[in-house]
């Protein structure tokens, strides 16, 4: 159950927030009990993981298979103290971090938005840790940003009630753009900015090669969205998982999102004003072609199929049907939604037996929702939004 979604609104979007903000957790006794969709939960724990959560690359997709697989193995996650970002966008500190529950030895995964800062990140997590992180075609990135953050980041807030807000910024960016606004790192190659590069400036200078590569040395993996099904097979084998754990639905897209043409000329400066995402984008795409070769291409496509026949028979047995936007979502099961674009959610179908209830239910249960619910557990108390900066 939830509620004071417009005050965590509010504090989410404010710039500078010491507004009191909670957002309740009540236990659901419903979501007790066996959960698998089929077969036993694989045997031994999983290795300890950071995953990087860039914003509008399909990540809340991967972290809620992340969710689930700590709640299966009770694995303890490293929570932000305030709200579920690590102080965004502010880099990564270790003091950002709630303090382990009682008993525990040490945080097993770190899964909320954060701005990379490799150094920090290890002080909290142990050694042997995998970091993961996701990518998505730079042009998609830009436009579903754009629409997401329209209100919040400083440098579009200017275009809310533009007719045309996109072909207007790109047309003139150095006019709604400040570099030196920490609120506007998502206005400019916004992977590059959470995976901690500086992001903001002009094109060109030589150290990029460098930084691409100690990122490469920094991930075990990085998932590319528009292969993320070969990508989550790449996981699995890292991760040490059984198919069936791959099951998903795509968590927080944006009604139209999916079916936006874009003037090729608006994609061309999309692209200019990214580019270092491009690069970015580029240099990890060709990474993981690398790994799927190593990795067998007889071998990724059998796995493939069966992994597509998983996700087609999990979405028949739990869906009610296709994402649908807020008004039609039940009120548990809605995602955040920022005032700029309809974010899709899933309602379940009905009368599926106790099992595979809470089983689907977590499949589309949506971030904010998810992590707090995970707080409540592994803390016995609510998780408490103040203040936000
Ligand atoms: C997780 O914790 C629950 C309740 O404390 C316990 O019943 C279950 O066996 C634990 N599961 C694992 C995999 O440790
Ligand atoms: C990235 O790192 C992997 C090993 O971690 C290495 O095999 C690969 O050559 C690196 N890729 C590039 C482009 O440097």
């Amino acid at each position: 159950e939830l509620s004071s979604m417009n005050s965590l609104d509010a504090c989410i979007s404010a710039v500078s927030c010491r507004a009191s903000c909670t957002f309740r957790w009540r236990r659901d006794t419903r979501l007790d009990g066996p959960w698998l969709l089929r077969g036993e939960t694989s045997g031994r724990p999983p290795p300890n993981v950071v995953f990087v959560k860039t914003h509008k690359t399909g990540s809340s997709t991967l972290q809620n298979i992340l969710f689930r697989l700590g709640e299966r193995h009770n694995l303890t996650v490293a929570f932000p103290r305030y709200t579920y970002q690590f102080a965004y966008p502010q880099p990564f500190a270790a003091a950002f971090v709630e303090p382990l529950p009682p008993g525990a030895a040490r945080y097993n995964l770190l899964l909320s938005h954060l701005r990379l800062a490799a150094g920090e990140l290890r002080q909290v997590m142990p050694p042997d840790s995998l970091y993961l992180t996701i990518l998505r075609d730079p042009v998609r990135t830009f436009q579903s940003v754009f629409a997401y953050y329209r209100s919040t980041v400083p440098a579009f807030r200017a275009l809310a009630n533009h007719p045309r807000p996109l072909a207007a910024f790109l047309q003139a960016p150095a006019r709604y753009y400040d570099p030196a606004d920490a609120g506007n790192g998502l206005a400019r190659n916004p992977m590059a900015f959470d995976l901690g590069l500086e992001a903001g400036g002009e094109e060109g200078g030589s150290q990029w090669d460098r930084e691409l590569e100690q990122l490469n040395q920094t991930f075990q993996l990085v998932l590319i969205a528009e292969h993320f099904d070969e990508s989550l097979l790449l996981a699995r084998e890292l991760l040490g998982l059984r198919l069936e754990e791959l099951a998903y639905v795509w968590l927080n897209a944006r009604r139209g999102g999916g079916d936006e043409a874009l003037a090729p000329g608006l994609a061309r400066q999309i692209q200019a004003w990214n580019w270092l995402d491009v690069q970015l984008y580029r240099y990890f795409q060709a990474v993981l072609w690398r790994r799927v070769e190593l990795y067998g291409y007889t071998r990724m496509k059998g796995e493939l199929e069966a992994l597509r026949l998983l996700l087609r028979e999990t979405r028949e047995t739990c869906l009610a049907g296709e994402a649908v936007g807020p008004e039609e979502t039940a009120d548990e099961l809605r995602p955040w939604q920022p005032d700029t674009a309809a974010i899709l959610g899933y309602n379940l179908r009905p009368g599926l037996p106790p099992a595979q209830h809470t089983s689907c239910y977590r499949l589309v249960l949506p971030e904010l929702q998810y992590h707090a619910r995970l707080y409540y557990r592994q803390y016995g108390r609510e998780m408490c939004a103040l203040p936000c900066d």
